[in-house]
């Protein structure tokens, strides 16, 4: 028996479990962008890689490598809103830490609609809240009701967690229902995750200007194609970014990171071709699957394996060397969904032909 002991709260705790990788396979268990990074931010990471012995700069740009202060300005001007309500933090994953210490204390609740990304959950417990699950309807794909939320929501919720595109489902929740949660719900912080908008029709940020109770958390990961340098951020109301940034751990946001998002930005075109690609993908592959898929927003796609579980299918296509994301470690996912990145076409046909062999296979049984 160990004489030092950590939380408690950690016994309600499992590992974030990533995406898979296997030597060799086509990986499309992450939602990694297909066609990689921007040139353009490939290069600026190289430029600016004798700054690293420096601490990142907050407000003067380091060598033309830029600084906080320029990304959140370009950021400002890219979406539309003030500098001051926008902050930044190591991925969405780093905002959301700071997010939910700056909400939750030992007892609060936060409202979790199922399945959903399970950093949500662990963040929450780890600040000794308690998470309200709240399940999906596959028969709605997924869609969030207001009604459900604020069935769920009492004087204790502090935040509730709307993935839009959620994952990994990916639906987004509707304009109408998203307004009648906030305004339901005025002391409690909806927290919109837009990690895959890009992929999607409409953004809530500008909902922010409106509503205090708003936070739209995004990333540089997925359509920008930056995973690998831990870039994220925010919009939310002024008063809360200054507590944001108080709670924040220093230079979370690296150089590298900085310099390469600030490139990322000035590549529309890369963006375009990023988008534009998944979305005709994302066509082709609910058109081409052999087996229930989902609508989705996102850059993957949702796929019902039944009669087989998640796990055979999942074997099977790595055996055919693909990697996807085996559904059944998100809670309230069930075990029959797996979760297929959207590649390039030519990795599309080979998910589409060892998903028809496995078809195939059911046949011939
Ligand atoms: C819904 C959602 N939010 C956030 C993240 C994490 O994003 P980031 O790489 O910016 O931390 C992911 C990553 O898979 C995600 O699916």
């Amino acid at each position: 028996m160990k004489k030092v002991r950590v939380r408690a709260a950690l016994k309600d705790i499992s590992e974030y479990k990533p995406g898979r990788w296997v030597e060799g396979a086509i990986k499309l268990s992450s939602n990694e962008n297909p066609l990689g990074p921007s040139p353009k931010a490939v290069e600026a990471v190289i430029r600016c890689a004798k700054l690293i012995s420096r601490y990142p700069e907050a407000h003067s740009s380091l060598d033309g490598c830029g600084c906080e202060h320029e990304l959140i300005q370009e950021l400002s001007k890219w979406l539309g809103v003030a500098p001051e309500n926008i902050v930044l933090g190591a991925g969405v994953d780093g905002v959301l830490d700071t997010l939910v210490k700056l909400f939750v204390e030992s007892g609060d609740e936060a409202i979790i609609p199922i399945p959903t990304f399970s950093l949500y959950e662990t963040l929450v417990r780890l600040c000794g809240g308690v998470p309200r699950f709240l399940q999906r309807d596959e028969r709605r794909n997924f869609e969030v009701a207001a009604a459900d939320v604020v069935a769920n929501a009492s004087e204790k919720t502090k935040l509730v967690f709307l993935g839009s595109p959620n994952n990994p489902t990916g639906d987004v929740i509707a304009e109408a229902e998203l307004r009648a949660i906030l305004e339901t719900l005025p002391s409690s912080m909806i927290v919109v995750d837009e990690a895959y908008v890009e992929f999607a029709e409409r953004s809530f940020v500008p909902l922010v200007r409106e509503y205090e109770n708003l936070v739209v958390t995004r990333t540089f990961s997925k359509a920008f194609g930056l995973a690998g340098l831990r870039v994220g951020y925010a919009v939310m109301d002024e008063d809360i970014a200054k507590e944001y940034k108080k709670a924040a751990i220093p230079f979370s946001v690296n150089i590298l990171g900085i310099a390469a998002a600030l490139a990322a930005l000035q590549d529309e075109e890369h963006l375009r071709r990023t988008v534009s690609l998944v979305k005709t993908e994302r066509a082709f592959f609910i058109k081409n699957i052999p087996f229930r898929t989902f609508p989705s927003h996102a850059n993957f796609v949702l796929v019902d394996v039944s009669p087989f579980t998640s796990k055979q299918a999942f074997e099977f296509l790595v055996r055919r060397g693909v990697v996807v994301r085996d559904c059944s470690s998100f809670r309230g996912a069930g075990t029959s969904f797996i979760r297929i990145s959207i590649g390039t076409h030519e990795q599309n046909l080979k998910v589409i032909d060892a998903l028809s062999s496995l078809v195939g296979s059911l046949r011939r049984a």
